[in-house]
């Protein structure tokens, strides 16, 4: 390894997110219209062999964690090959960990050949347990395949199973302790997720956000909650319930930002480097890849852009802007 991605806050870059695909079988109103977005077109998604290339030069500058998401990275008909390969890279502490966020749709046939790839783990996102508003907030009425999905990723024994939960007032913030009672349940690690400004509609208000604090406030009043120790990078200030197993975490993004010990940087589904979510600039590294360039040219634009990389998201800055790409083109 030629010295790894260090930015010039220190911070050390060990995680890549691969955005697999922009579509989604879902329509979350927090994160798409109806309609749908513009698709990327299909040529100018990189393929199976350009994702796995790409990773390969990531892997020479210290990335041991990759993460793949969408979209929904499941709509991908090669992601159990793109696993498979990626689960084979050599990173500096030895096979890359891939792991894989999901909406749950789909696992039913794919937990166990992603688990047999050499996936390491699933995360499923699951906002609410009541059926109509299941439908009404992604607009398809899909629970029952959701909660099948998080069986067939807990019947695969890959461990720690996370859920993933935006909070919502008047949406779903009367259902948290319902959610971390079937967190327990199912022997999973529930993380409550404050909402971000990243909708297609510029719709996010903070008024409508609510804040780690109060997600702590409501389950504190009916379970006991023991701080974890050892955050490191981890988003999630996490909390043991009840004295265990279960954990449940808060990711506070717009309130108590993770930002100062940041490790990742992405990749879009078309290609293009980001050194934050909220970042401003992309760099393209699929035309830099398909004009043929070597693996020095396509190492110097990645250090190019983890240099360039800002402290922060911004978001209480007075001239924040949303990023022109929603959270769907960007990658969750
Ligand atoms: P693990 O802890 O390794 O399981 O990964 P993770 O928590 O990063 O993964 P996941 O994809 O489940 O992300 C959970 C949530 O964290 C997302 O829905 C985002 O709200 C938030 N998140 C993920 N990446 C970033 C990021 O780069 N910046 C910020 N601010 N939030 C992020
Ligand atoms: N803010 C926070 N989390 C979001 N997600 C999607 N949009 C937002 C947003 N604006 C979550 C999804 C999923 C993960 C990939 O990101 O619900 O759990
Ligand atoms: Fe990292 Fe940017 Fe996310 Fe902050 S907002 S955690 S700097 S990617």
């Amino acid at each position: 390894v030629s010295g790894g991605l260090v930015d010039t806050f220190g911070r050390v870059h060990r995680d890549l997110r691969i955005s697999l695909t922009d579509r989604c079988n879902l329509r979350c109103t927090y994160c798409m219209p109806a309609e749908g977005v513009p698709w990327i077109p299909r040529p100018e998604l990189l393929t199976t062999d350009e994702i796995v290339n790409l990773a390969e030069v990531f892997a020479r500058l210290g990335i041991v964690e990759m993460r793949l998401t969408g979209g929904e990275p499941l709509l991908r008909p090669d992601v159990v090959d793109v696993v498979r390969r990626l689960a084979a890279i050599r990173g500096e502490r030895g096979p890359l960990r891939i792991s894989i966020t999901t909406n749950g749709i789909g696992l039913v046939k794919l937990a166990q050949p992603l688990a047999d790839a050499g996936l390491e783990r699933f995360n499923i996102s699951l906002d609410t347990l009541r059926p109509d508003r299941f439908s009404a907030l992604t607009r398809r009425d899909r629970l029952d395949d959701v909660l099948a999905g998080i069986e067939a990723a807990r019947a695969t024994g890959l461990k720690p199973l996370k859920i993933n939960t935006v909070a919502m007032r008047d949406t779903n913030d009367d259902e948290l302790v319902d959610l971390v009672r079937f967190a327990q349940q199912h022997e999973a690690q529930l993380r409550f997720i404050e909402q971000m400004p990243l909708d297609a509609g510029h719709i996010w208000s903070r008024v409508k956000m609510v804040t780690g604090k109060e997600i702590l406030e409501t389950l504190s009043g009916e379970f006991s909650l023991e701080p974890c120790e050892g955050r490191g990078s981890d988003p999630a200030q996490r909390f043991v319930v009840d004295g265990g197993p279960t954990t449940v975490g808060v990711i506070a993004s717009v309130t108590a930002p993770f930002c100062g010990s940041c490790d990742r940087v992405r990749l879009t589904a078309d290609g293009q480097l980001r050194n934050c979510l909220f970042a401003r600039e992309e760099s393209d590294l699929r035309s830099l890849l398909r004009s043929g360039a070597s693996v020095d040219d396509i190492e110097a634009m990645i250090r190019a852009s983890v240099t360039a990389k800002r402290a922060g998201h911004g978001i209480d800055d007075p001239g924040f802007l949303q990023p022109d790409r929603p959270m769907s083109a960007i990658g969750g």
